[in-house]
């Protein structure tokens, strides 16, 4: 009997209300619209609001994907969570956006992929969902970026903002149908983009405080030219596992750090820049959460049409590198 399909039955998206643009940075460091919208595309970003978290803004999103997919929050049998800042570091955000909407059974956890965390939740439901003993799974990333940054560092703040995004997979639809999807690593670059405190090796003090350990540090330059080389080679690496080519691609949708590293991305895959969705100037790099809420924009603005091939393809911290191919 041939395997049922499985698909991505909905889609959703939050982003907070309050916009910080780049007018609002320079009043705080060192910076200027044009340096940041020349060097980035980025022109605003969203920041949560007192009270906010990465389970509230998920469970926003995770609503709206629940009721486009109609599936009800009971029957969900996994919430995988692509988060690397959760609500707290325990329990996972996973289960409190379980209890935030009411399901008391399904299996939540949530993984550590930074801006791969969308894609790499995503093959791991797919895999979960093909051994048969799953038919729902909700599959999250969202971040809160804002609370890992360093307002006093103008190498990173003027990039990043907050946001959540989810996609409902079902078995037995074949809207949205993952066709395959690639993921990986190489931890020897760790060093390039981390946040040294608040783990086991370097527990919080005041003095790890008083030195700005606790938000992210990366050195953006070298990150640049791996983001570029990891994308293209993920990209190619999915193809070619399904057997197309990126002349089969109908929309590219790349994790949203960097307009020059998508561009550049789409210029060596020969993808023209009119079939590259790009949400950058709206929102900055929401990491794990950019390609979700681009997936739920396109969904939901009806870009995406019945035979649609959709290349999505991240980079991150770990390094970390993920592709996925989906057939709308
Ligand atoms: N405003 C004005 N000047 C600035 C700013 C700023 N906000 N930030 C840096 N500069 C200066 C630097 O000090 C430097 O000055 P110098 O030449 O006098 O030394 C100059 O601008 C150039 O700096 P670079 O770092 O070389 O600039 P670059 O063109 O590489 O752009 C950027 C920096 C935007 C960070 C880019 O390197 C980038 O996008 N990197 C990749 C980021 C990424 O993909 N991250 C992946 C995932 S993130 C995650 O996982 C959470």
């Amino acid at each position: 009997m041939a395997q049922e399909k499985i698909g991505i039955s909905g889609t959703g998206f939050y982003v907070p209300e309050k916009v910080l643009t780049n007018a609002d940075l320079e009043k705080m460091v060192d910076t200027s619209d044009e340096w940041i919208l020349s060097r980035t595309g980025i022109k605003e970003r969203r920041i949560i609001a007192p009270g906010e978290t990465v389970s509230s803004m998920a469970e926003t999103a995770a609503r709206q994907a629940l009721d486009r997919a109609g599936v009800a929050p009971e029957d969900l049998d996994l919430i995988i969570m692509g988060t690397i800042t959760p609500d707290e570091l325990l329990p996972s955000a996973a289960c409190l956006l379980q209890a935030r909407l009411g399901n008391t059974t399904a299996a939540c956890f949530d993984i550590s992929a930074a801006c791969c965390g969308f894609i790499y939740a995503l093959e791991i439901g797919q895999k979960l969902l093909q051994g048969g003993r799953y038919r729902n799974a909700l599959v999250v990333a969202a971040e809160t970026l804002s609370t890992i940054t360093d307002w006093e560092d103008r190498d990173t703040c003027v990039l990043f903002g907050d946001g959540a995004g989810v996609a409902v997979l079902s078995k037995g639809t074949d809207r949205g149908e993952i066709i395959d999807c690639y993921i990986g690593a190489d931890g020897s670059h760790s060093s390039l983009l981390e946040i040294e405190a608040g783990g086991s090796l370097c527990p919080i003090t005041h003095e790890v405080l008083d030195q700005r350990k606790q938000y992210v540090r990366m050195e953006g330059n070298k990150v640049f030219k791996l983001a570029v080389a990891s994308m293209v080679s993920s990209a190619k690496r999915v193809l070619k596992q399904a057997g197309l080519t990126s002349q089969d691609v109908t929309w590219l949708l790349p994790h949203q750090a960097n307009l020059r590293i998508m561009k550049a991305v789409a210029k060596r895959l020969h993808i023209p820049v009119e079939q590259v969705y790009i949400n950058v100037d709206r929102y900055g790099n929401m990491s794990g959460a950019t390609v979700p809420i681009g997936l739920a924009e396109m969904d939901q603005n009806g870009l995406l049409k019945k035979g649609d091939l959709l290349l999505m393809v991240s980079f991150g911290g770990g390094l970390t590198w993920a592709a996925s191919l989906v057939r709308w």
